[in-house]
């Protein structure tokens, strides 16, 4: 698939930033209990399920690429900024990250046993998203797990709204809304977990971290 305006100007923000980003967001996991929760939730249930790789999609900085190797998943990166990749390879020398973009995988069908998507399909534009969904169950293996990580709209009459993001345009998803588009893709809610603004935050958003697994396949 081409790369789109949206995400070619997406791409050359994350370049610009990388290195700021990397520094900034390092070690945010450690005040974020909520986010470790949702992350070890995930990995145990992708453990559970089976033994394949789990991808980090638009990993950024690699961090939380990171962290869930050191819970013990088989885990790589992917991102389509070049200098993100970059700096993950250069933190994280041992681990491997990929240029590439959600929206074509060079992933074959059915690899992964999990698919980790942290506030990076914040960057989509709405009509842009049901393809990047589709790529995230083609590349899930029946069974296999993803963990989406975004900002939650206002209220349901508002499913989308457009966000004032420091790096590139965003959008922020009401829960009820994406959770029925994943369902559309063969993506079926497990559980989810809604963080609610703290005054410490720099946007006041619920925060959203939603399980959702491809159908396992039926015994014959
Ligand atoms: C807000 S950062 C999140 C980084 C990391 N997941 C985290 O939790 O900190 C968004 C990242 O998604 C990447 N990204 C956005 N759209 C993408 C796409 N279509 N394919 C791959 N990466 C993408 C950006 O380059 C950026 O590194």
């Amino acid at each position: 698939m081409a790369e789109t305006d949206a995400l070619s100007a997406t791409r050359e923000a994350y370049d610009a930033v990388a290195a700021l980003y990397a520094e900034r967001f390092r070690d945010e996991l450690r005040n974020r209990p909520l986010d470790r929760a949702a992350l070890s939730a995930f990995a145990e249930t992708v453990r559970a399920s089976g033994d394949g790789q789990v991808a980090d999609l638009g990993c950024g900085p690699g961090h939380v690429t990171a962290h869930l190797h050191a819970s013990g998943l088989p885990v790589f990166g992917v991102d389509a900024s070049t200098a993100m990749v970059a700096s993950a390879r250069r933190s994280y020398p041992d681990l491997r990250f990929d240029v590439g973009s959600m929206t074509a995988l060079d992933i074959g069908d059915g690899a992964l046993g999990g698919v980790l998507s942290r506030w990076s399909v914040i960057h989509t534009p709405p009509h842009e998203l049901p393809p990047v969904l589709a790529e995230f169950h083609r590349v899930l293996a029946p069974g296999g797990h993803l963990l989406l990580g975004f900002s939650a709209s206002e209220d349901a009459a508002h499913p989308t709204q457009v966000f004032d993001h420091a790096v590139a345009p965003a959008y922020r998803w009401w829960p009820d809304h994406l959770a029925a588009m994943l369902r559309r893709s063969g993506l079926a809610e497990v559980a989810r977990i809604v963080r609610e603004p703290q005054p410490a935050d720099l946007r006041q958003f619920r925060e959203v971290h939603l399980l959702a697994r491809k159908a396992p396949t039926r015994p014959a």
